[in-house]
């Protein structure tokens, strides 16, 4: 994890306090990216305090214009990015399904998922079953030994979104996940989430579809640098 704000994991990250606490706890997140014109450089503040607490079983969307700090916030949330201040505690695992698919052109989605499975740790056989649910919940088995460069982007963003979601993580961070998905595909992804939240899992999801809305347990909006409830 290369954030800046503080990050903790574990039970020490748990605060004594009514009801479960938060899976995942975010406070006072900012950041200032630098830009440069011609020889003089300049601080431009993308987020300038944002708060989000993420509960277990809890499905949370993120929304805001283009350009509001979503994918900067998600990504200081996974230790992707550092924030410039900041407190990010997280209790248990966590998955991320990045805005732009990060994947390896030359490797088929069966290395994709042997050589995410093997990251995380999984027993061969476990990866190979949860593979198995997540072509036949995604509809892309036909895929399997498909290069990722000749994949559609609907296909990539399946693989995309079944990357993250290989290790079943208790806590998932999607960013604009169904960008590239049809309907048919949207309709399975819905049933996915709601199926982990049954379990308990969290899923915090960028969305720009304010259509969605009724699908979320709690929606989070950013703006001006910070988080508002809506
Ligand atoms: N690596 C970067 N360097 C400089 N500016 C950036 C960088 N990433 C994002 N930005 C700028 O920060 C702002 C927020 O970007 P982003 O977090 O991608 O917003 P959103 O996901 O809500 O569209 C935008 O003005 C964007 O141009
Ligand atoms: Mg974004």
């Amino acid at each position: 994890m290369s954030s800046n704000a503080q990050l903790t994991t574990g039970p020490e990250a748990l605060e004594p306090g009514q009801g479960p606490p938060p899976v995942l706890d975010a406070t006072g997140v900012a950041k200032a990216y630098t830009r440069w014109r011609r020889l003089s450089r300049r601080k431009v503040p993308v987020l300038t305090g944002a708060d989000l607490a993420l509960a277990a079983g809890e499905v949370v969307g993120l929304v805001g214009e283009n350009g509001s700090g979503k994918t900067t916030l998600m990504r200081i949330l996974v230790g992707d990015l550092a924030a410039d201040s900041g407190t990010v505690r997280l209790s248990g695992t966590m998955g991320y399904c990045p805005q732009q698919p990060i994947v390896y052109p030359r490797l088929t989605c069966d290395e994709h998922f042997e050589l995410f499975g093997a990251a995380h740790g999984m027993r061969p056989a476990a990866q190979r079953d949860a593979t198995g649910d997540l072509y036949a919940q995604l509809g892309f088995e036909r895929y399997s030994s498909t290069r990722a460069d000749q994949l559609s982007g609907g296909t990539l963003a399946k693989l995309n979104l079944g990357l993250a979601l290989l290790p079943d993580p208790d806590v998932l961070l999607l960013d604009e996940p169904y960008a590239g998905f049809d309907w048919d595909t949207y309709q399975k992804f819905w049933g996915m989430v709601a199926e982990r939240r049954t379990r308990g899992r969290s899923v915090l999801i960028i969305s720009h579809f304010i259509a969605d809305e009724q699908r979320f347990d709690r929606v989070i909006k950013l703006s001006d640098g910070r988080t508002w409830s809506s």
